[in-house]
Formats: structure tokens, C-alpha cells, sequence
């Protein structure tokens, strides 16, 4: 499984003669396990058809910004969300000059202002608009937004010159962009993770659990195991395939989740409470099938079960971050500090669980991370976007904390 296994690409495809190749890229990224849609300026729609390019991505293609089907179905606005990564290839001198000035009057340039997700652009030009101080100003003014240049190459072009502005091959557009999921941040660090919900027996047949799909943890456990990091990911009982690279540690309850916790955390550099645990469990589970009994209501004690990452937060040997999740459905902020300090986490990701769209099993978060001395709003991307940006957000700590006092 390579970097850009079911990553979500956009690829846009500008109106210029390297149009064909656009294609070839979206064929490239779907083998490497991508999922890809495509956005076809006008122009483009000049050089290659929307068919060819639904065929390859198994997709339909995206045109038009004001659009009735669209907008229904996914909307300008839902695929800027949709998106790990959005790639301009080609990109034309004008879309650079038009990226540049933040322009939203068509499909393309739209989703590139409203993404949350890196972009990236494979200039494609004639060899002296290439070297046209315009366009050098232009993308002078990408590169300092973050953008990522990728190419152009030099040799022949198709208008008979020769020079810079050939769009780069597509395997080596496809390899440059499988950077952007790779970082040595993590290099040699062992993440721990627990994810997914616990399952309380109330007897062999039934139980008490919530709706946590583990897509968060999951997806954090991708993002650490791709900055470098040795990852042991702790799952309840989750239907996601695991990330390559981790080592998976299947439990059901909280308990075993607890003993699992303790057994790995006190070697790990970073703990990541991601789970959705249980707080209470039956106080026994019944060894048969319980009976109904006609007329009678039941009533199941339930007692405590240890809180993991507080107990994490707490050992002696404790790791140098130690990460919990607030899911919340009211006054979200206050709660989730209020959480950090009394479990002791140097770091807590505060989740608004009433909305669905960054909800148990959704594809999407917004959060806020938090700790003692900052606070970061992180909004609305896939959950796999939503993971990088936390650990990119709290790497640099490690090493310069301290165990939170609380
Ligand atoms: O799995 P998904 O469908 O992708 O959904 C993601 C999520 C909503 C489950 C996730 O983002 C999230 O918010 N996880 C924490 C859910 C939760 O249990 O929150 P809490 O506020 O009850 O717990 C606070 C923290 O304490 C969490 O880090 C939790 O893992 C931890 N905890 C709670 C109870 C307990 N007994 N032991 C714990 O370690």
C-alpha cells in the first residue's frame, strides 16, 4: 500500500495542449490505490473529453461552478472539502495568473481558494511565457501561499520551441505529490493509539457500545505511521482494514483496552486517546443468554471503567505527549479544557459530536486542538487531513515537554 493509497485527489485540468496528459496522471494515481475526480476547465474541454476522463477515474468530471446537477450532488464546495490533495496540471499561465491574483470565477479556481488541502501546480507553458516576468511574479506569489511547483521540464515543446515549460512527465508529477502524505517528523518515535468503541458485555448475546466507526484513530494512525513513527494502534471492534505499517492490537472492552494501554504506553513518545471508551460497563456479564421475563423490567448496574488516557497521563514512565479527544455535544470548548486539566493531557482535540458532519462515522471532522498555551481551530477536511495537521501541529514539541502539571 503506497502513500497514495485511497488518498482523495483532485486533479484539475487547464485548457493547453498538455491536456492529454492529465489523463495519463489520473490513471497513474488510481493504480497507486488514489481516489481521484477531476475538474475540466472550458479550455480544457478543447483537448480532451469529459468521457475519457471519467472513464479513467471512474468518476464523473466536474465543470461547471454554477451548476444545478452539481450542486446537489457535490458542489463546489463539498469537493474542496472532499479533497486530501488538489493538483492544476496543466497548469497554464493563465490559471497561475489567476491562482495568484485569488480569483473565483470559474470551477477551478474556486476549489483551489476553498480547499483546506494542499494544492499543487505542474506548470505547462511556452518556454517564454514561461520566463515571462509576470509569470515568475505569479508563482513567486504561490510559493510564498505554500503552493507546491512541481516541473516545469525543458526540451522540445509542441509549438516548435525550445526551453522550460514542458508540462513534467506524469509518473514524476504522480511521485512529487506522494511527498506531500511522506514526512520524517515522527522519524523513530513510537506513537501509541487507541481507537474505534469499546464493547461492554451485558451477556454473550448483548452489549453496550456507541457509534465510533475508529475512521479518527485510524486515520491518525496513517498519519504517524507516514511521518515515520513506529505506531501500535489499539482497536475496539472497528470493519476499517488497518494502515500499513502499524502494528494493530485487537481488543473489545475497555478493560482489555485499559491492560492493552499499559502494557504499551510506557515506551511510547506519544499517546493518542482517540477511542471512544466506555465510561460505564455492566457490573457483571451473564454467562447465558438472559431470559425475558414477562411484565418485569430489568435493571443492569453499571459500574466505572478506569479511565485510560488519565491513567496513561499518570504513570510514572509517562510518554512525552500524551493526546485525549473531548467528544461534545454542548458549551465544547469549556468541556474540553476543563477535560485536559483534570486528565492531565498536554494536548486535547475538542469534537463537536453534535453535528453530523464531523460526527461518529463521518468522513470529516473540524476540530479545535488545544492545550495549555494554545488553541487551534482546524476546519472542516477529511478525517485523514484533519490527523496530519494535528501531528504536525504537536511534533515540535517533543523532546522540549514537560509532563503537564495539570
Ligand atoms: O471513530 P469515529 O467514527 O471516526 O469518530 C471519532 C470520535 C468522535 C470517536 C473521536 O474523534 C472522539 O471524539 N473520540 C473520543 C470520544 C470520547 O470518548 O470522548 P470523551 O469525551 O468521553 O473522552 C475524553 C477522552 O478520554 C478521550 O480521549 C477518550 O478516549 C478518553 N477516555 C474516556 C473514557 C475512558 N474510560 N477512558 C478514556 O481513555
Amino acid at each position: 500500500m503506497g502513500l497514495l493509497h485511497q488518498r482523495h485527489i483532485l486533479v484539475a485540468i487547464s485548457g493547453g495542449i498538455a491536456a492529454y496528459k492529465g489523463a495519463e496522471l489520473v490513471r497513474l494515481l488510481k493504480k497507486q490505490g488514489a481516489v481521484v475526480r477531476v475538474i475540466l476547465s472550458r479550455g480544457a474541454k478543447e483537448f480532451i473529453t469529459p468521457l475519457t476522463l471519467q472513464a479513467l477515474s471512474g468518476e464523473p468530471t466536474h465543470s461547471e461552478l454554477l451548476d444545478e446537477t452539481a450542486e446537489a450532488g457535490m458542489g463546489h464546495i463539498e469537493l474542496a472539502r472532499w479533497a486530501d490533495l488538489v493538483v492544476i496540471a496543466p497548469g497554464t499561465a493563465d490559471v497561475i495568473a489567476r491562482l495568484a491574483q485569488g480569483r473565483a470565477d470559474d470551477l477551478l479556481t474556486t476549489v483551489a481558494l476553498a480547499t483546506p488541502a494542499p494544492v499543487a501546480v505542474a506548470p505547462a507553458m511556452n518556454q517564454q511565457m514561461w520566463a515571462n516576468e509576470a509569470t515568475q511574479d505569479n508563482l513567486r506569489q504561490l510559493v510564498g501561499r505554500g503552493i507546491q511547483i512541481i516541473g516545469p521540464d525543458a526540451g522540445e515543446q509542441a509549438c516548435g520551441d525550445v526551453g522550460p515549460g514542458r508540462l513534467l512527465e506524469p509518473d514524476a508529477i504522480a511521485s512529487a505529490l506522494a511527498e506531500n502524505f511522506e514526512s520524517r517528523l515522527l522519524e523513530g518515535k513510537h506513537v501509541v493509539i487507541t481507537a474505534g468503541p469499546t464493547v461492554e458485555a451485558i451477556d454473550p448475546v448483548r452489549y453496550l457500545s456507541n457509534h465510533s466507526s475508529g475512521k479518527m484513530g485510524y486515520a491518525l494512525a496513517r498519519a504517524c505511521a507516514d511521518a515515520g513513527a513506529r505506531v501500535t494502534l489499539i482497536t475496539g471492534p472497528v470493519t476499517l482494514t488497518p494502515p500499513n505499517r502499524v502494528d494493530r492490537v485487537p481488543v473489545t472492552s475497555a478493560i482489555e483496552m485499559h491492560d492493552a494501554a499499559m502494557r504499551c504506553a510506557s515506551n511510547a513518545d506519544i499517546f493518542i486517546g482517540a477511542a471512544a471508551v466506555a465510561d460505564y460497563r455492566p457490573e457483571s456479564s451473564a454467562p447465558e443468554k438472559l431470559k425475558k421475563t414477562a411484565g418485569e423490567n430489568r435493571v443492569i448496574s453499571l459500574v466505572q471503567n478506569p479511565d485510560i488516557v488519565a491513567a496513561v497521563a499518570a504513570l510514572a514512565q509517562r510518554p512525552a505527549l500524551v493526546i485525549g479527544f473531548a467528544a461534545e455535544t454542548t458549551e465544547l470548548i469549556a468541556h474540553a479544557r476543563e477535560k485536559r486539566h483534570r486528565k492531565g493531557l498536554d494536548y486535547i482535540v475538542a469534537n463537536d459530536v453534535s453535528d453530523p458532519e464531523t460526527t461518529f462515522g463521518s468522513d470529516q471532522n473540524a476540530v479545535h486542538l488545544i492545550s495549555e498555551h494554545e488553541a487551534h481551530y482546524l476546519p472542516l477536511a477529511t478525517k485523514q487531513v484533519i490527523a496530519e495537521r494535528i501531528i504536525s501541529l504537536v511534533a515540535h514539541h517533543l523532546g522540549s515537554t514537560s509532563p503537564t502539571s495539570g
